[in-house]
């Protein structure tokens, strides 16, 4: 649970995002991709739920990239190498099923290409031509495009602002991929999407129209992370599904993605509060 190295991956526009390397030997020789741990930064904390990125069973560490945009996340990001973590536990939930589909589409925005980052190595190491397209509201805000070029066959851009890549989102790409000749979309086996719900919700829009299988990491709101509390509930395809246990990777078309913009919502005052309380910007 030390923290071994921990360096800033971006920090621009009041976005703050943090490469974390923890000592954690067990959870490194598990650890598969689409998985995630939940971690405390101190005994008085909450639980929050990170994916795990990479990991190295050599070494026995795992990799975490973490964006601030609370309290417990601003918390993690100003600790030190050699500081250790109140609690860890991992791997949690399913790992994606990784298999040959031929061609596929990872689609990542924001701090969400680091979750897609382990998804798109697995399935390039099976075999599959990858295709990424990465989102970001600016150029600067945009990351981990070299290690994405390493384990896919394309990759494309997307900025709202036009500062690199093409100017839009990243749906304008996945259109253009679908269209580019009238069998284009048949030809992709899978999309698979993490970001901004805006976005994973746009992206399940268009892979619906298509007709293709898409899947979606959600990013509930945690509390205990091991199915008992019922924080991360969300609604798939009418069905009542435990993001922790069940998921965190669900069909993109069944996902009641209103419900979830609002769950994800509820603590927002306090955890402002307590910032405030704290002097915590
Ligand atoms: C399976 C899973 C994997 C994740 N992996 C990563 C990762 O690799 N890197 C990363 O940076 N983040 C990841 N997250 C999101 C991360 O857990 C949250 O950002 C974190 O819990 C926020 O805690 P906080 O106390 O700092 O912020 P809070 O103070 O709790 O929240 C600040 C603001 O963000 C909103 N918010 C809080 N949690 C979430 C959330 N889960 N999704 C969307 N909005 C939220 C709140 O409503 C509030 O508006 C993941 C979430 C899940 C469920
Ligand atoms: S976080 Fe408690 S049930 Fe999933």
């Amino acid at each position: 649970m030390k923290i071994i190295e921990t360096n800033t991956l971006l920090q621009a526009l009041g976005v703050k995002i943090t490469r974390l390397k923890i000592l954690a030997p067990a959870i490194a020789k598990k650890a598969s991709p689409g998985q995630f741990i939940a971690l405390m930064v101190s005994e008085n904390g909450e639980r929050i739920p990170l994916t795990i990125v990479e990991s190295d069973i050599e070494k026995g560490t795992i990799t975490l990239i973490v964006q601030e945009i609370g309290l417990s996340t601003k918390l993690l990001g100003a600790m030190k190498e050699g500081e250790s973590l109140y609690s860890l536990v991992g791997p949690l939930g399913h790992a994606t099923e990784i298999k040959n589909y031929g061609k596929i589409i990872v689609i990542g925005g924001g701090v969400g290409i680091a979750e897609i980052y382990p998804v798109a190595r697995g399935f390039k190491a099976a075999g599959n031509r990858v295709e990424a397209i990465l989102g970001a509201r600016t150029k600067d805000l945009l990351i981990l495009e070299g290690e994405l070029r390493k384990v896919s066959d394309d990759v494309k851009i997307a900025t709202d602002d036009g500062s690199y890549g093409r100017k839009g989102f990243v749906t304008d790409i996945l259109k253009e991929a679908f269209t580019q000749h009238p069998a284009s979309s048949a030809e992709y086996g899978l999309v698979y999407a993490v970001g901004p719900i805006p976005m994973m919700k746009a992206v399940s829009s268009v892979t619906k129209g298509f007709g293709v299988k898409t899947l979606v990491s959600l990013n509930a709101l945690m509390v205990d992370a091991t199915g008992m509390c019922g924080g991360c509930r969300v609604t798939v395809g009418g069905k009542v599904k435990f993001t922790c246990v069940d998921g965190p990777e669900f069909d993109a078309q069944g996902v009641d993605w209103e419900e979830l913009e609002k769950r994800n919502r509820v603590y927002e005052d306090k955890e402002k509060h307590i910032c405030k309380l704290k002097n915590i910007k």
